[in-house]
């Protein structure tokens, strides 16, 4: 059993194997958090691309907590720039066991430069494999039909962009359901800012009319257990 809460645009906190792990710590500045960065506890951060609204608070939580760090060789070695050296860098296909469980990199079609312009290497999105359940968290990305095959193994969770503009908008986030196939789709990166404006409630009725998948819209900081 593990549980994510998302606390609005890509920023999720997952409890997996005991250990509290934040994926795209973006707490200041995000329009839709009501936690503050100061108060998230942190064993692991996932990084998937280096942009601002991804790579957030992460120095800050880090240096705070002791909590370790992935994400791909670029974003790595700049976050070790920056003074921070507990750092695991990985690189896409690549998978690696972590105490909370497997993680590997897949691909993702987007950018990926750090907050100060510099190179972020490839954008990623997380499989991550934990207490038996498979959860796949896209990143910013486009639709692409190789998630076909990231849902070949089966996928407990997806966790999807469907904001458009910047990534998937709801209908390639559909189409994304349909090629993952997995139990159940969070969306995120929606909302964010009027920029991202999407009726979510018109989605998850799709989602449920038109698939096999469940449809979870959770409120901000509200758990959800897999
Ligand atoms: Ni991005
Ligand atoms: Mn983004």
């Amino acid at each position: 059993m593990a549980t994510i809460t998302w606390h609005g645009h890509s920023t999720f906190s997952l409890q997996a194997d005991g250990y509290n792990i934040l994926v795209d710590p973006f707490f200041s500045g995000n329009p839709s958090a009501q936690t503050k960065a100061e108060d998230v506890s942190a064993d692991f951060i996932l990084l998937t691309h280096g942009h601002g609204d991804h790579v957030g608070d992460t120095l800050a939580i880090a240096k705070r907590t002791g909590a370790q760090v992935v994400g791909n060789f670029e974003v790595g070695n700049w976050i070790m720039a920056q003074g921070y050296d507990n750092v695991h860098q990985q690189h896409i296909g690549g998978g690696f066991q972590h105490p909370f469980g497997h993680l590997k990199l897949t691909i993702a079609f987007h950018g990926s430069s750090m907050p100060d312009g510099s190179y972020g290497g490839m954008p990623a999105g997380l499989l991550i494999t934990s207490e038996g359940k498979r959860i796949y968290i896209a990143g910013d990305t486009a639709l692409f039909s190789d998630m076909a095959l990231i849902g070949q193994g089966g996928l407990d969770l997806a966790v999807l962009p469907i904001g458009d503009n910047y990534t998937m908008g709801p209908e390639d986030g559909l189409a994304a359901v349909r090629l993952l196939k997995p139990k159940a789709v969070i969306p995120c990166h929606y909302n964010t800012w009027p920029l991202l404006a999407v009726d979510v409630d018109d989605w998850q009725a799709k989602v449920s009319a038109q698939t096999a998948t469940r449809p979870v819209v959770p409120a901000i900081d509200e758990a959800y257990t897999i």
